[in-house]
């Protein structure tokens, strides 16, 4: 190698097609390295420092995105703020680099950014192997809709369904945690078309009906912003109005580390509100589907809504046997009761929360509203203070074994 050439660099990049724009990474960055504007997010190259702290939590993997660069010619953030599909990888020229071996330590943490190193944004050890990616937008899978069921009261005032998607001869394979990518027909304000949406797969690996090519959504309406303004969700309107026999575009599948473990004797904490639990109710229905294998292991759910109308699937999950799983209902509104979150009754269940928070074989699953996220936390506090833990402590050491997962939204 000369000094003349010139010095080869991965650059950390951010796929624009399949990004959500969640702001996730852009919270997750620890040193602001990542921006964005009202078309894409971008990486700046001369601030990433490889911490990785943003693989992890991105829903959909867009963060996880690298091409070769010369160190004199990285791509800037004018060019990232354009793109509309990540750039192939420009095939380096000798004397660009070509030959030159990447920085034993960018090597490293490349590898572990794509491949996954253990510890925080790493699925549980016996995961099984996720598919991710195999559908863009650009490319979409379609899926005929073969179910579209309220699963809440007729009056109570949150429509929430049970939609069932089949792929009929496509391949299309996800694992209990993951999520898929819909998008809903027609352009937005700006003459683009609509961005794509991100919904939890509700139902086991193995098809919402065992052996068939099919799963199930859990779709909330939004009828209401986040001000409590009325609205009209582009996607969810689209999708909860899907009649049987409607085709739907999607991408995916998504999402590499909210995955459930499956090594005998594993034990599963799910917290969750709302759609939320649909990624609960997958890995529950996986168990109960093997529940006669014996395997071990306990489940633990905490879920919250407004009232029993207002929870979906309360009747099938208020029907599951006592010894598959231990269910925790929390009710904010039921008239003449007291207002229960989520993080009431894990504190009700302090004893117990705490022993499994302790077992290195429990695994812990957060899904729903943003704003329980910090309650969830400080219930857990409370309760290894009382039993004489620390959770500053044992946060840390969650995260490093892969044992505590979040995805709100
Ligand atoms: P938009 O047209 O995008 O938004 C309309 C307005 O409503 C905007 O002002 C927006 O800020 C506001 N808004 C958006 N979402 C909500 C909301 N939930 N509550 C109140 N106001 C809102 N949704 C599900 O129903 N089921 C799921 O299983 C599910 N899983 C998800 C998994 C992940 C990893 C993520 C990131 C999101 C998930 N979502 C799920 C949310 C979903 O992706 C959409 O954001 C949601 O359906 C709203 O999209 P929309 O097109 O209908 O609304
Ligand atoms: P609330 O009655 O205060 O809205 P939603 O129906 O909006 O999806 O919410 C699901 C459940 O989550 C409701 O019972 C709601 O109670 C509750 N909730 C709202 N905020 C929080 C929070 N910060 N922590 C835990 N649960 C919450």
């Amino acid at each position: 190698m000369t000094t003349e050439t010139a010095e080869l660099v991965r650059q950390h990049l951010i796929d624009p097609e399949i990004c959500i724009r969640c702001n996730t990474c852009q919270e997750m960055c620890p040193i602001g390295a990542i921006e964005h504007d009202s078309n894409n997010y971008v990486v700046k190259f001369e601030v990433c420092n490889w911490c990785n702290d943003c693989i992890g939590p991105c829903p959909t993997g867009a963060i996880d995105n690298y091409r070769n660069v010369t160190r004199d010619r990285p791509y800037s953030l004018e060019e990232q703020y354009g793109w509309g599909a990540l750039p192939a990888q420009v095939d380096l020229a000798p004397g660009e680099g070509a030959e030159a071996d990447l920085p034993a330590d960018v090597a490293r943490m490349t590898s572990i950014a794509t491949a996954g190193q253990g510890g925080p944004g790493s699925p549980p050890w016996s995961a099984a192997h996720p598919y991710v990616n195999l559908f863009a937008p650009s490319r979409p899978a379609t899926a005929t809709i073969t179910g579209n069921y309220r699963l809440t009261a007729a009056d109570a005032s949150a429509d929430i369904r049970h939609i069932v998607l089949d792929f009929g001869q496509t391949t299309f394979p996800v694992l209990e945690g993951q999520s898929i990518g819909i998008l809903p027909p027609g352009t937005d304000e700006h003459g683009k078309p609509h961005a794509m949406r991100l919904y939890s797969v509700a139902s086991p690996r193995n098809g919402e009906r065992p052996g068939y090519n099919n799963l199930a959504l859990t779709v909330k309406r939004v009828t209401e912003d986040y001000d409590g303004q009325p609205v009209v969700g582009v996607c969810s309107n689209y999708l909860c109005d899907l009649d049987k026999g409607a085709k739907v575009q999607v991408c995916g599948p998504y999402g590499t580390s909210f995955l459930m473990p499956n090594h005998p004797n594993s034990s599963i904490m799910m917290i969750c509100t709302g759609t939320g639990s649909a990624p609960m109710r997958a890995m529950t229905e996986r168990r109960r589907r093997r529940m006669a294998l014996n395997e071990g292991g306990q489940l633990m759910l905490f879920f919250g809504a407004r009232t029993p109308d207002e929870l979906p699937y309360c009747g099938p999950l208020g029907r599951l046997p006592k010894a598959l799983i231990d269910v925790n209902f929390a009710f904010s509104r039921v008239p003449g009761s007291v207002k229960q979150y989520v993080q009431d009754k894990i504190r009700e269940r302090h004893e117990e929360v705490f022993r499994l928070l302790q077992d290195g074989n429990c695994y812990i699953y957060i899904c729903g509203l943003k704003g329980m996220e910090n309650g969830v936390v400080e219930a857990f506090r409370d309760i290894c203070r009382q039993h004489g833990g620390d959770w500053e402590k044992l946060k840390p050491e969650l995260l490093a074994q892969a044992r505590l997962h979040i995805e709100t939204y």
